[in-house]
């Protein structure tokens, strides 16, 4: 298996039992969880579930996410975390998301882990696309799609109940040659 991945300031590796203090603080900010998937209070029993999961996932296993924990190699201090998800009905395409806490914003982080993670994606697993889906009011996050080359190909209108009320989704998508090219 190709994990850890590693870039200049960054490992990119498995979740493992003594992440669950970090993982759960981060994962615990409403500021980090106001557009993802989980709500706050996130449990710590939720947290342990998940750090139980991830240690015994695969990556690049179709149809079920991976989530690599970065890493700042200097102090060894768990910035957040990357996942992908190989879709089940086409191997040559996959999702993927990203969540730092909030004390490693802005630090570029965030675009130096995605860039790996993208090299380990068309250049070892061989994809041909990957897609992003974000809020339309995540602005942090689609800058960051965008400043990797990400397309936005689909503005949906209200397209899911999302924490109480619709939201609006930007859609991106960048191909394995767009990658390699730029
Ligand atoms: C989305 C998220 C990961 C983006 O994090 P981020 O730190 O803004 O992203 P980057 O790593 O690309 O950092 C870019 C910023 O760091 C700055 N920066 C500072 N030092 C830098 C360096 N050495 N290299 C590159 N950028 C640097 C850039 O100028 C940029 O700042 P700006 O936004 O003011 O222009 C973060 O906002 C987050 O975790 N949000 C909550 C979870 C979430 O919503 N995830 C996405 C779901 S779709």
């Amino acid at each position: 298996m190709p994990f850890p991945l590693e870039t200049d300031r960054l490992l990119l590796r498995c979740f493992r039992s003594t992440d669950l203090e970090e993982f759960h603080a981060y994962r615990s900010d409403p500021r980090v969880a106001q557009y993802q998937g989980w709500d706050v209070p996130y449990e710590l029993e939720t947290a342990q579930a998940f750090i139980d999961e991830m240690k015994n996932s695969q990556p690049g296993t179709p149809g079920k996410w991976f989530q690599a924990a970065i890493e700042l190699k200097a102090t060894k201090t768990l910035l957040g975390d990357c996942a992908f998800h190989i879709m089940a009905s086409d191997t040559r395409q996959a999702y993927i998301g990203f969540t730092l806490s909030v004390a490693h914003w802005r630090k570029g982080y965030a675009e130096e882990a995605c860039r790996r993670l993208l090299d380990y994606l068309f250049g070892e697993l061989n994809l041909h696309r990957v897609i992003a889906e974000c809020d339309v009011e995540n602005t942090a996050s689609y800058r960051l799609l965008e400043r990797l080359g990400f397309r936005r190909e689909a503005h949906l209108i209200e397209n899911i109940w999302f924490k109480g009320s619709w939201g609006s989704e930007f859609h991106y998508g960048l191909l394995e040659r767009e990658w390699k090219k730029a």
